[in-house]
């Protein structure tokens, strides 16, 4: 049947991931009817792209007074999810929103209330939880292969391509974010949340700023565009050559102030970019948890320790390869999708496979290979969107993510915000009554 998509919020990830992709792969099944954000020009920008005559708005309110939707796609800066998911549920809708679901936990609360009390239903986009290398942890974890779970070690590494990217934009504020403990972590507890097949229970944390610091550049400008020391900066973006970083955000600039190239050791920023988290499950499981924005390569690194033995998981996800190359621009398109332990050797073989790997505590290794998939998180967002907007037939890893699944991931980036500024261990019972949640 055919379904009525509304998209609110149409930066890039409203318009790649969502727009352009339902009118190229799922036009048999959504038709998208209408598009809004708060910037007239990208409606103007985004309609004119996606060239299908899509109504445009800078009203949400106005959007939905005048076309037909069945279901909101939420695409907007995190901290404004909550409140187009709760109008769009009481004027009847059920809601696609991007990670984190929100920011902080009263606005996680009324999320989770107004879906009880409208019966609507809200996904939540956790790509990552349909990567293949990743589904594959599930499954073995669900065929019981490590006995009974003990602990956790979970590292992600964001490099100075990517991490630096949230320095510049409304992410760098946690009033915008909550920080990358919840824009990005939001993937990585959520993960572990659906590995484990868990809920967290109490959560310590440490955090602090040291790369991102205006000590590395004293003289930077507010931006890019206006800065005097761009000769001197590795960090230094041009927005005008890259089209779609022009067109979307440069050629828009002038209707919000919204600039995509802010300095990423401005003063102004209140994010950290080196964390760490203590988090306890039931049966006394342990997670430890470490995510470095600054790193010279990307990716992430798992480990289960068990009753039974280990399981290990790697994934590199990129690595900069040429070492002269001192401008953001020319280092993001150096990266290359490698094993970086090989690539710092010179031996710069692109992967074709991934394994997780099983150490019996008694026996030798057993490996499961997995094909290293490089498209969207993994591979993820393709099967995400096929999940999303075809008929799922079965899910028996439990894929689908809903407004629990949506609420518990951030509430663990929530508690570590507080116990960073407290010092304190932080319940997540503590930040959330359970009552609301719709099982
Ligand atoms: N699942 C993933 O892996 C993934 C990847 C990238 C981004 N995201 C999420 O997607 C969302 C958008 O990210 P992005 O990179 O496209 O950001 P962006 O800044 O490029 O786009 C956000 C858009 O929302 C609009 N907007 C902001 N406030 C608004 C409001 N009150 N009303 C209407 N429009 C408003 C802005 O004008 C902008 O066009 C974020 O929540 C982000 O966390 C998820």
């Amino acid at each position: 049947m055919l379904k009525n998509y509304c998209i609110v919020g149409l930066g890039s990830r409203g318009l790649s991931m969502f727009a352009a992709d339902i009118l190229e792969h799922y036009a048999d099944v959504a038709q998208l009817t209408g598009l809004c954000d708060i910037n007239p020009g990208r409606v103007q920008y985004a309609q004119r792209v996606l060239g299908e005559n899509i109504p445009g708005f800078t009203d949400f309110d106005a959007m939905l007074d005048s076309v037909d939707c069945d279901i909101v796609i939420v695409t907007t800066k995190d901290a404004t999810h909550d409140d187009f998911i709760v109008r769009s549920m009481q004027r009847g809708k059920d809601v696609i929103s991007e990670k984190p679901m929100t920011t902080d936990e009263k606005k996680c609360q009324r999320i989770l209330r107004t879906e009880k009390e409208t019966g609507r239903s809200l996904r939540v986009t956790f790509n990552y939880r349909y990567a293949p290398y990743k589904t594959e942890i599930k499954r073995l974890l669900s065929q019981g292969i490590v006995g009974d779970i003990h602990s956790v070690e979970f590292r992600w590494f964001l490099d100075t391509v990517h991490g630096a990217d949230y320095f510049r934009r409304w992410h760098a504020r946690k009033e915008n974010s909550g920080g990358l403990l919840v824009h990005k972590a939001t993937h990585h507890f959520d993960l572990i949340n659906w590995w484990l097949g868990l809920d967290p229970v109490e959560v310590a944390a440490m955090g602090s700023r040291q790369f991102y610091l205006s000590a590395r550049q004293p003289n930077h400008g507010e931006r890019c565009a206006t800065c005097k020391v761009t000769d001197a900066c590795e960090f230094y973006l041009e927005l005008s050559r890259d089209k779609e970083l022009k067109s979307l955000y440069q050629d828009q600039e002038g209707y919000d102030g919204y600039f995509r190239d802010g300095c990423v050791f401005s003063d102004h920023i209140d994010i950290e970019d080196t964390m760490s988290a203590l988090i306890r499950y039931p049966n006394q499981v342990q997670v430890t948890y470490a995510l470095t924005a600054a790193t010279p390569f990307e990716g992430w690194q798992v480990a289960f320790n068990g009753s039974k033995g280990r399981l290990e998981a790697f994934e590199p996800e990129s690595f900069v390869v040429a070492d002269d190359m001192t401008e953001f621009a020319h280092r993001s398109s150096g990266r290359k999708t490698t094993d970086w332990r090989r690539a710092s050797n010179d031996h710069d073989t692109p992967l074709e496979q991934l394994e997780v790997r099983f150490y019996p505590l008694f026996g030798g290794v057993q490996t499961f290979p997995v094909p290293h998939v490089t498209a969207g998180h993994g591979g993820g967002d393709r099967r995400l969107r096929d999940d999303l907007f075809r008929e799922v037939q079965s899910d028996p890893l439990g894929h689908i993510a809903g407004s629990k699944a949506g609420a518990m991931s951030i509430l663990v980036g929530v508690a570590a915000n507080r116990s960073i500024a407290t010092g304190q261990f932080v319940k997540i019972a503590d930040l959330f009554d359970p009552c609301d949640v719709v099982s």
